[in-house]
């Protein structure tokens, strides 16, 4: 059932395509653009983004992707581990390019839970961003609706009784939804006790029905963009944290 609704709702541009190929990624940059209900939710999860990262200091963006925070601000470093457009960086986050405290902070949107080996990375930048320095992340959150969601929805697994490996199978297709919340809710003070170098700042859950109802990158959209901001104000009413799909999550890294 879950599958011929998204086949039936998948976007025509990527459809069948695999998402591990690069020019995959390519064209949902431009279905991003298309969507205006979609840009209009990328715009809100970069300005709480950059509300959230230092005023000074370069800001290296991982897994950006189809992204486009790199037009926000000039310190922004876009980068990814493969060419695509609007990447300034080829590189993989758990091994940087960068010097011992040469970034003020390191930001993602929808990467953290597509990181195999993901200690790897949490170390890795903790030696890259100076001490006081941020790293800020919009994540799937678990909730039992966003469960029942990415269960029956999404086309990614969300085994939130899983460890913290995902499987090996490609930088799009390896993913585990529900590593987030598994990391930073259920498994807090492992990750407290192996990390202390990052002090877990805000975990701030939101964004019920936005995303499903703008189709994502590979759905057709369900809402017309003027409704962004109807639906905005509905999630505000039916209890944001309660029923969210996704979580802002702030870390600071002590000095
Ligand atoms: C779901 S996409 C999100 C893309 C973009 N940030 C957005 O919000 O549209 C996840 C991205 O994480 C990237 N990624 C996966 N493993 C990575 C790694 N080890 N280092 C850096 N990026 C990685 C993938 O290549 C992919 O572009």
């Amino acid at each position: 059932m879950a599958g011929l609704l998204n086949q039936l709702l998948a976007h025509p541009l990527t459809r069948n395509r695999s998402v591990d190929d690069p020019g995959t990624t390519a064209l949902r940059r431009s279905i991003i653009r298309e969507k205006p209900f979609l840009l209009a939710l990328y715009r809100e999860w970069y300005q709480i983004l950059l509300h959230h990262l230092p005023d000074h200091g370069a800001i290296l963006e991982i897994g950006s992707g189809a992204g486009f925070l790199g037009e926000y601000s000039s310190r922004v470093i876009t980068s990814e581990v493969f060419q695509t457009p609007g990447v300034s960086l080829i590189a993989d986050c758990r091994q940087l390019p960068f010097a011992t405290g040469a970034l003020a902070a390191v930001t993602m949107t929808d990467v953290l839970h597509h990181i195999p080996d993901v200690t790897s990375f949490f170390s890795e930048a903790a030696r890259c961003i100076k001490p006081g320095g941020i790293m800020a992340m919009i994540e799937p959150w678990k909730t039992p609706w966003s469960e029942l969601v990415y269960r029956n929805l999404h086309s990614e697994p969300f085994e939130p009784m899983a460890g913290w490996d995902i499987p090996t199978t490609g930088p799009l297709s390896g993913a585990n939804g529900a590593l987030p919340w598994i990391i930073f809710q259920r498994d807090r003070a492992r990750f407290e006790s192996e990390f202390p170098q990052w002090q877990l700042q805000k975990i701030q859950p939101m964004m019920p029905l936005a995303y499903l109802v703008s189709g994502g990158v590979s759905l057709r959209s369900m809402a017309p963009a003027v409704s962004y901001g109807l639906v905005r104000a509905a999630e505000k009413l039916i209890g944001e944290a309660r029923f969210a799909m996704f979580a802002l999550i702030v870390l600071v890294r002590k000095p």
